[in-house]
């Protein structure tokens, strides 16, 4: 089966309450494409996920949150749970560098964040990358590699196939002033990694259907290249994804690209 391509906007912390309304606004008017040719995925920040949510309940927009507090519920003071985002969302951003080093959680709990979504019916979106100190040292296989084996070994092979998994190196995000972006070779090699450890942990038939995406300076200019390699079903988009005429371009280059 041939896996359906996703475009996530990141919108982070940069908009206002109204600001996201707009946004959404224009992209209810400018996104035409339908949900078999591509999953579009907005992930606005807390206090307008319901507004957000409410705003595309007709259209082939989904609503993402941007994290999740990786415990069930109870007293932690300024965390969001699982619970309270099941009402509005259908996918959640987890593992995010930014987050990360917000939080300072470990892989261990973005592994535990996933399996507590996937049971309340929340896709993961899963970020994993390395930061610049491994990139240049030549670790980034060794590290992408040990994030996803901690996270694979506490997923089901059911709950699995259903994750989509984001290949974020660190460096590369649009905020930590990249020179340049990773070469589309090289990041697909990455991405062809992440397939592997799925098919390794579990099977391949679970491995075809976990959809891999990059994240990372994605813009105009570089989508088509990264949309031709090999093995990547989308992108996870931050600054260019604030502009609606052009997260709907990115969304029109991302749509019928469909891999199996
Ligand atoms: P960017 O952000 O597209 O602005 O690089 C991506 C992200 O941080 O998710």
């Amino acid at each position: 089966m041939p896996r359906t391509p996703i475009i996530i906007a990141n919108w982070k912390m940069v908009l206002s309450y109204k600001a996201t309304l707009e946004i959404v606004r224009s992209l209810k008017k400018l996104i035409k494409t339908s949900v078999e040719d591509v999953t579009v995925v907005v992930c606005p920040s807390f206090p307008s996920l319901a507004d957000v949510a409410k705003a595309v309940s007709k259209t082939s927009l989904m609503v993402g949150a941007q994290a999740v507090y990786w415990e069930e519920a109870g007293s932690v003071t300024g965390a969001v749970s699982v619970q309270q985002l099941t009402p509005f969302v259908s996918y959640c951003i987890i593992g995010h560098s930014e987050y990360r080093r917000l939080t300072g959680q470990t892989d261990e709990q973005v592994a535990q964040q996933a399996s507590l979504l996937l049971r309340h019916g929340i896709t993961p979106i899963i970020c994993v990358g390395e930061d610049a100190a491994q990139y240049e040292a030549g670790q980034t296989v060794a590290h992408v590699t040990g994030q996803v084996k901690i996270l694979l070994q506490s997923l089901g092979r059911m709950s699995a196939g259903k994750i989509v998994l984001a290949y974020e190196p660190i460096w590369a995000i649009s905020a930590n002033n990249p020179s340049t972006p990773p070469e589309p070779g090289e990041m697909a090699s990455i991405m062809l990694l992440l397939r592997k450890l799925v098919a390794d942990q579990f099977d391949s038939d679970t491995a075809e259907r976990v959809r891999i995406v990059y994240g990372g300076s994605v813009n105009t200019d570089t989508i088509n290249d990264f949309m031709h390699e090999p093995g990547v079903d989308g992108v996870l988009v931050g600054s260019a994804s604030l502009k609606p005429a052009q997260f709907a371009a990115l969304v029109q280059a991302v749509a019928g690209t469909s891999k199996s």
